[in-house]
C-alpha cells in the first residue's frame, strides 16, 4: 500500500506513543513510525503489555498496528525514510553544573536534532513535541542548517497539552491545537502541511498558528496557570482549616464566577507529574536569565506552596496521631500522580512516604496501577515498605488510611469493613477529599480533609 505522507516520532513515552496512536488511528492515509533508544520500550509497544497504562490506548494501539503505525528501534532509518519527524524525547530537569535543579536538560534533544541532521537526505519539517524553552527552535535550527548536503529544513513548535489519565479522549477532542513557524513562505507551507495533519479530524477553528517563541511560550504558561490554580486553592485550604470556612464550598462559590471558572480547584495533598514542575522551573529559570527577578520570584512561589502543602499533610498527621508515627502502620491508598494512571512521577505520595519512614512509620501502599513504579521510586528508601494489591489487605490492621491518589476504587470502599479491621483509635487522612467525611466519622473514624474541619472522636 502506498501511503500518502509518511511521519515519523522520535521518543515513545507518554506524549509520543498516545499522540502517533491518534494520527494513526485517524489518518489511515499516512504511515505512522515510531523509534525509541529504548529497545525494551519498544519490544513492549509490540507486545500485548503497553509500557504504559492510558484508558483506551490498548484498543487504539491494537487497531493500528502493523497496519499504518510501527514501533521500530531503527532510528536511522526512520529519519531517512519520513518526511514528517516529530521529537519527543524526554528534557528533564538538568541535574548538573549550570542550571542545576532548574534549566531543562537538552542533552537527549540536542542529541536526536543531530541524528537527524547527519542521516536526512531528502527535506524535512521537524516538529518539536517535547515541552523546551523558548527558542530551543533557534539552536534546533541552527543544529540543523549546519548540513553539508543542502537539505531543506523547517521546524515547527506543537506543543502537546494532553493529560494523563484522559490522554486519549484530549486528542481525540482537543480544545486546541497550537502550532507555531517562523512567518517565512517556507515557514508558513511547514505549517500547513501539520495543519492538514490535524485537520483530518480536529475542527479547523481549533488549530491555533502563532509565531514559534509564542507557541513554545505558551505550553510553560499553560502549564504554570494549571499549577498556579492548585497551588491557589491548596493555600487557601491551609487558611480553611484555621477558619471553619470549608475549602470545598469556597471552591465551588468562586468557581461559578465565570471570568474564574470550576475546573482545576480540587484542593489536594499537591500536584505532582513530569510537566508542572519541571515546565515551571523552566519558567523560573528562563526569567532569572532575563534578569526579570520579580517575575522568577512570582512563579517559584507556586512550587513553594506544593511543597508546603505536602509537609503541612504530613504535619496534620503527625500532630493528630499524638505526636508520634513511631512503630504505626500507615496506609497509602494510591501511589500515582492522579488517577487513572500508573505514572509516579513527581508524585507528592513519594514525598508523603518518606517522611512517613523518617517518623519510622510502617508504610503499606496500594495502588491499581503503580506498585511497580511506586517500587522503583522507594527501592533506596530506608524503613519497612509493604506492597500490596487489594486495598483492604493492605489496610487490615492499620493506625491510619492516607488517601494519596483520587481513583474512583477508593471512594467505593466498605469504610464500616475498613474500620473493623483497622487499629483504633482509627484515622482517614483523605489528600484528595473523595471521601464523605461525616459517613466515615459516623463509621467510627477520625477523620481529616483537606481544607475542612476535622472530625473526632476526642
Ligand atoms: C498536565 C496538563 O494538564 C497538560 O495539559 C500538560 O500537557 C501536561 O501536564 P498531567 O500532569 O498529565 O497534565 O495531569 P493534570 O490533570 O494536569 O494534573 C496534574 C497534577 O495536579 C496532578 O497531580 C493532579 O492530581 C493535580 N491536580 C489537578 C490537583 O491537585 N487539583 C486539581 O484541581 C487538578
Ligand atoms: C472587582 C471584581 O471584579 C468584582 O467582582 C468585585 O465585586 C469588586 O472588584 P472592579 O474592581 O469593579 O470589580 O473591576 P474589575 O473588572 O474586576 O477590574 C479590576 C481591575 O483589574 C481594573 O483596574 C481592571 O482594569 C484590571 N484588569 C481586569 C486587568 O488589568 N486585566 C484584566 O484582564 C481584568
Ligand atoms: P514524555 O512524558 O515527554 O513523553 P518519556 O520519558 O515518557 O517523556 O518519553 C521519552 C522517550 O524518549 C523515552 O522512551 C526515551 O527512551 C526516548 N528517548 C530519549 N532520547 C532519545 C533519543 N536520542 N532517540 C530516541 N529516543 C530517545
Amino acid at each position: 500500500m502506498t501511503f500518502e505522507k509518511h511521519i515519523l516520532c522520535i521518543g515513545a513515552g507518554y506524549v509520543g506513543g498516545p499522540t502517533m496512536a491518534m494520527i494513526a488511528h485517524q489518518c489511515p492515509q499516512y504511515r505512522v513510525t515510531i523509534v525509541d533508544i529504548n529497545p525494551d520500550r519498544i519490544a513492549q509497544w509490540n507486545s500485548d503489555v503497553l509500557p504504559i497504562y492510558e484508558p483506551g490506548l490498548d484498543e487504539l494501539v491494537k487497531a493500528t498496528r502493523n497496519r499504518n503505525l510501527f514501533f521500530s528501534t531503527n532510528i536511522e532509518q526512520g529519519i531517512r525514510e519520513n518526511e514528517i519527524i516529530f521529537v519527543s524525547v524526554n528534557t528533564p530537569t538538568k541535574t548538573f553544573g549550570t542550571g542545576a535543579g532548574m534549566a531543562a536538560d537538552l542533552q537527549y534533544w540536542e542529541k536526536t536534532a543531530r541524528q537527524i541532521l547527519e542521516h536526512s537526505t531528502s527535506p524535512k519539517i521537524v516538529v518539536e513535541k517535547s515541552t523546551l524553552p523558548v527558542r530551543t527552535a533557534q539552536a534546533m535550527e541552527r543544529i540543523l542548517n549546519t548540513s553539508q548536503n543542502h537539505v531543506r529544513f523547517d521546524v515547527l513548535s506543537n506543543p502537546e497539552f494532553l493529560a494523563e489519565g484522559t490522554a486519549i479522549n484530549d486528542l481525540k477532542n482537543p480544545d486546541r491545537v497550537l502550532i507555531g513557524s517562523r512567518e517565512t513562505e517556507e515557514g508558513l507551507k511547514a505549517r500547513n502541511t501539520l495543519v492538514e495533519i490535524y485537520a483530518n479530524w480536529v475542527p479547523r477553528e481549533k488549530i491555533l498558528t502563532t509565531n514559534i517563541w509564542s507557541s513554545e511560550l505558551s505550553k510553560l504558561v499553560s502549564n504554570a496557570f494549571l499549577a498556579q490554580r492548585v497551588s491557589s486553592i491548596n493555600a487557601i485550604s491551609a487558611l480553611c482549616e484555621k477558619t471553619e470556612a470549608d475549602i470545598s464550598e469556597v471552591a465551588r462559590a468562586i468557581g461559578t464566577d465565570s471570568r474564574i471558572g470550576s475546573r482545576f480547584l480540587n484542593a489536594s495533598i499537591g500536584f505532582g507529574g513530569s510537566c508542572f514542575k519541571k515546565d515551571i522551573l523552566n519558567l523560573v529559570y528562563l526569567c532569572r536569565y532575563y534578569g526579570l527577578e520579580d517575575v522568577a520570584d512570582y512563579w517559584e512561589g507556586v512550587i513553594k506552596i506544593n511543597g508546603y502543602q505536602q509537609e503541612r499533610f504530613v504535619r496534620n498527621m503527625l500532630t493528630a496521631m499524638f505526636n508520634t508515627l513511631s512503630g504505626k502502620r500507615i496506609c497509602l491508598f494510591g501511589f500515582a500522580f492522579k488517577a487513572n494512571t500508573g505514572d509516579t512521577r513527581e508524585s507528592p505520595a513519594i514525598y508523603v512516604a518518606r517522611r512517613l519512614l523518617e517518623e519510622q512509620a510502617e508504610v503499606v501502599i496500594t495502588d491499581p496501577k503503580a506498585l511497580d513504579n511506586a517500587r522503583i521510586d522507594l527501592a533506596d528508601a530506608r524503613g519497612t515498605v509493604h506492597f500490596v494489591d487489594d486495598p483492604y489487605e493492605a489496610a487490615r490492621g492499620c493506625h491510619a488510611i492516607a488517601i494519596m491518589t483520587e481513583w474512583a476504587l477508593y471512594g467505593e470502599l466498605d469504610y464500616a469493613r475498613l474500620y473493623r479491621q483497622a487499629e483504633k483509635p482509627a484515622f482517614i487522612f483523605d489528600g484528595r477529599n473523595i471521601l464523605d467525611p461525616r459517613r466515615c466519622f459516623e463509621l467510627g473514624f477520625n477523620v481529616f480533609s483537606i481544607g475542612k474541619r476535622p472530625l473526632t472522636h476526642f
